[in-house]
This record gives structure tokens, sequence and C-alpha cells, in this order.
């Protein structure tokens, strides 16, 4: 777990934590949120007032975004939530970071275009589901010579189009992978059709991600044309029911990114056992040490700490920008 969202760190520690890891180069605004934070006792005592599983900078952050807080220096964001606390507070009471990154699908989609089809995929932690129409977003992947590489939905261009830096022998499909089910698990589904759940999708996006922020808006609108089934539940507890109701004659791919760092590690374990008990591919987008034995089984480990890990059925198989801006295929 992150320092920034374990609940046993203190508060300026995790706020310290979150403006050098996560923000720097990421976020001008929340590094230096997240530093003024650390070093102001009388904003962390508000921060305090919040149960500590609550008390996440990306948490908090996206909440004041939620109620106004305007992109800039400290002090004055300092100011702001002094004034808005009750209100930010209470949204982080009943909120939780959700963020959905279709981006990630253009990391994941090499590895599903790769498999025997038909496929019927299954994301686990989906919140809005966007991940879960990999085959109908349009893709630019841009490789190192700098040659550029589109691939297209089966009817056409798609308004949303996933930008990805690919280096390594990438197998860049050809065509898109048929999927023919499509299903996600998530403790609390966020609804595309909801204008309160997008204003929530949009307050997670880091405020200087503005195509972040666009193609969110891009990817709702096709999700909305095509809705998918999200069960609501704990995916340990969800998982082999659902893989009973996908077709017979498909190829079942279990996938997730962004979503075991939230589990505790025996969950993490019962979890990955489940994957290499039941009859499933298992495609897994995660954090280094995050998911069970996939760090150990790399040559070296990646120079980038931030750096996801693309493993299949828990072998490696690429290094991940973790929104799915680039894409490093191991050899
Ligand atoms: C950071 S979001 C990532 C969403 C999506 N996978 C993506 O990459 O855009 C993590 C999601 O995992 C869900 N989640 C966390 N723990 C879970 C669990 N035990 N069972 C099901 N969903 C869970 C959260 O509710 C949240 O929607």
């Amino acid at each position: 777990m992150r320092a920034s969202t374990d609940p046993s760190v203190a508060t300026a520690e995790r706020y310290r934590a979150f403006a050098k890891v996560e923000a720097r180069g990421m976020s001008v605004c929340y590094e230096r949120w997240a530093a003024g934070v650390a070093a102001d006792p009388a904003t962390m005592a508000l921060i305090d007032q919040l149960p500590a599983v609550k008390r996440q900078p990306n948490l908090v952050f996206s909440a004041a975004r939620l109620h106004g807080a305007v992109v800039g220096e400290y002090p004055q964001f300092a100011a702001w939530l002094r004034e808005h606390w009750s209100d930010v507070a209470a949204t982080c009471l009943t909120h939780a970071t959700q963020t959905n990154e279709p981006g990630r699908c253009a990391v994941l989609l090499p590895a599903l275009a790769a498999l025997a089809g038909p496929l019927a995929i299954i994301e686990v932690g989906a919140s809005a589901g966007l991940c879960l129409h990999p085959d109908r977003y349009s893709y630019r992947y841009r490789l190192a010579d700098g040659d550029e590489r589109m691939l297209h939905p089966t009817d056409g261009p798609s308004p949303v189009v996933l930008d990805c830096a690919v280096t390594g022998p990438v197998p860049l499909p050809e065509r898109m992978p048929k999927i023919v089910w499509r299903a996600g698990i998530d403790l609390h589904p966020l609804d595309v059709h909801s204008d309160a759940d997008l204003a929530w999708l949009e307050a997670l996006i880091w405020p200087e991600h503005d195509d972040r922020r666009s193609r969110l808006r891009a990817a709702v609108a096709v999700a909305r044309q095509e809705p998918v089934q999200i069960v609501t539940g704990d995916l340990n507890d969800q998982i082999e029911a659902l893989i009973a109701r996908a077709p017979a004659e498909a190829t079942v791919v279990v996938f997730h990114t962004a979503v075991l760092a939230y589990l505790n590690e025996p969950d993490r374990n019962r979890f990955a056992a489940q994957m290499t008990r039941l009859p499933v591919r298992w495609l897994s987008n995660e954090g280094q040490s995050v998911v069970p034995g996939v760090l150990e089984r790399l040559a070296e480990a990646p120079a980038l700490s931030s750096a996801f890990i693309l493993a299949l059925d828990g072998e490696p198989i690429a290094l991940t920008q973790p929104h799915g801006r680039a894409l490093h295929w191991l050899g």
C-alpha cells in the first residue's frame, strides 16, 4: 500500500509522500497542496477529524475540487478549505477514490488481442466500467522511431482516441479482439447515466490533466450507448459466480487495473489463488509490488518506481504508465 493511502501512517507523512512520489511530475497543483498540508498543522487538524482511511490526499483534494476549490497556490487553497470544510468532509465520508481511466485500455489491448477469441471479459474493480469497452475506442500507438499505428473499432473510428507511446517488441494488433460478452464487479459501481457520478469522476482527474477530462466525457458517451452489467460486491466474493455466467464457447479473461492496491495482503493472495484455480486467463495491470509474485518474476526491477506491471497469468509481460500513456513490452 502506498504511504498516502495507508491509514496507519501519520497525516503529515501521507501528504509529504503524496507530494514527492505521486504528484511530482504529474500535477504541480497537487504537489504544492500536498506539501503545503504536510507543513500546516491547522489544516492537518481539520483533515484528522476524518477517519484515517478517509484522510488520503487524493480523496480530500478531489472532494475539494468537486466543491469548487480553484487550482492554484497553497495559501489560497488552505483558506478555501477552512471555509468549506464541512462540505468537503461530507463528500470524503460518502465517496471513495474510484478514478476510471479508459486510457488504460491502450496497454491492455495488445494482450487481449493476442488471446484466442472470442473473448468474454470481466473487469474486477470496474468503477463506471469505462475500461470494459476496449474494442469500442480508437488507438494511436506511437512507436520509438516516430511512426504511428492506428487501430479502430470494426465499425469505424471512435470519438475516443487513446494515445500510447510503445517501446519493446509489442505485438500491436491488426484488428480488434472479438469480445462477445463483458461484465464487471465493483464494491460501489458508478453509473455512467448519473450526473453526480460523472461530476465525481471528473473531480478525481488531477487538475492539469485536461486531456483526460475530455477523454472521460467521450468515453462516457460511448459507454452510455452500450451499457454493461457491473455487479455490486467484493471481487473475491463475486468472481466465481460471474465467471460461471460467461458464454461457454468464449475465453474468459479476468482483468484489473489499479485495483488490488485497495486490498489487504490476505485478500490479494486469495484473489491470486482464485485466478490460478478458475478456468480463466488473468490480466493484471497494477503497481509493482501489488500482485503476489509478479515483481519477483521480473528479470530486473523497473527504473521508474511509478510504473505498473502488466502480467498475464501472473507472468510479467510489460511495464506500463499508470494512466496508459506508455507501454514497454518486455522481451
Ligand atoms: C482506482 S479505481 C480503478 C477503476 C478502473 N479499474 C480503472 O482502471 O479505471 C479502483 C476501483 O476498485 C474498486 N474496488 C476496490 N476494492 C474492491 C473490492 N474489494 N472489490 C471490488 N471492487 C473494489 C473501487 O470501488 C474502485 O472503483
